[in-house]
């Protein structure tokens, strides 16, 4: 836990933590946020099959996994948290396949104890007594800016952050950190339509950007009867995207061997590719690429929000 107790690095003195975060990221050229109302939408699996997508294309590409209780990029990509982290003179990022390179919470503690919680800015400290004597609670706000202020990512074409579910995780990425705009993940059931007009009305008073919309498990992928069979009741993303100016960036379907490639740690992108929902994550890669370099470095400029 050297990290986030011993380490020496730059402290608030020298800067507010935002502007630290700034210098840091200088040199990519877009950071993408992936952001849901409701957990489980697939923004794990996206951020790993987008980044390994525009990665086999030669970009260089880095993600966070910024779902610091529960991180799961690593495991997604078939890679274990390298137990020795020379963090001297910053984070260095675990190498995952095609260079991408990923920078986890679970790298810091290398998988070891003692137990870390990440708890929200206004939990109860000393409301202790149903945790692990020896567990260490860490803001998470505090600990994800320092793994931003302090990874040392290089220049880069994008840095993709992985968030937990909830807003509120974006609106407090947007306080730490400069993003080029959020992408945000949803299903297609009328619960979820529901939470994403909540969603969007939320977005637009706190002046988050987002870049696109992608309904994900619309639809089943059915390999025997080669078509994509509907899953849920048809839902209303593609009309309260529309409504709030925000482009519906595409829609993928269920398909068992996604599910299986990430729990196998293997790339489903690249090994599914042909697919329906093979080609539809390659494609969404290309058009998010295209819509980051429309818009400014920090996003402002090409918002889609009044
Ligand atoms: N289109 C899809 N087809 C098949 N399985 C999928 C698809 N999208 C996601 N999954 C699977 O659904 C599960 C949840 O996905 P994932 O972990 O990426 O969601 P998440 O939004 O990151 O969850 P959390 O909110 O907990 O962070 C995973 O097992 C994943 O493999
Ligand atoms: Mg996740």
């Amino acid at each position: 836990m050297r990290i986030f107790t011993d380490y020496a690095g730059p402290t608030e003195e020298t800067g507010s933590q935002f502007e630290l975060v700034r210098t840091n990221l200088a040199s990519i050229k877009s950071v993408l946020a992936i952001a849901s109302v409701k957990g489980g939408t697939g923004k794990s699996t996206l951020a790993v099959n987008l980044g390994a997508a525009l990665a086999l294309k030669g970009r260089k590409v880095a993600i966070v996994d910024a779902d610091l209780n529960a991180p799961s990029i690593l495991s997604m990509l078939g890679m274990k948290p390298p137990r020795h982290l020379p963090m001297l003179e910053g984070i260095e990022p675990a190498a995952g396949p095609y260079g991408l390179r990923i920078i986890s919470s679970e790298m810091l503690t290398g998988g070891e104890p003692p137990p870390v919680s990440f708890i929200s800015d206004d939990s109860d400290n000393n409301n202790g007594a149903t945790r692990h004597a020896s567990s260490v609670d860490i803001k998470w706000t505090e600990a994800l800016g320092r793994m931003l202020a302090q990874a040392r990512l290089g220049a880069l074409d994008l840095l993709i952050v992985d968030l937990a579910p909830g807003l509120d995780r974006l609106h407090a990425l947007a306080r730490l950190a400069p993003i080029s705009g959020a992408l945000l993940l949803t299903h297609t059931s009328g619960l979820a339509s529901a939470a994403m007009r909540k969603a969007f009305e939320y977005a637009r008073a706190s002046r988050i950007d987002f870049v696109g919309v992608v309904e994900n498990m619309a639809g089943f992928n059915c390999e025997e009867c080669r078509s994509v069979r509907p899953l849920w009741p048809e839902g209303e993303v593609a009309s309260i995207a529309a409504g709030a100016a925000v482009r519906l960036l595409g829609r993928l379907a269920f398909d068992p061997r996604l599910a299986e490639s990430s729990d196998r740690g293997f790339l489903f992108v690249r090994e599914h590719a042909a697919t329906p929902t093979g080609k539809g994550l390659t494609e969404m890669a290309a058009q998010l690429e295209t819509v980051l370099a429309a818009r400014g470095r920090d996003g402002a400029a090409a918002s889609t929000l009044p």
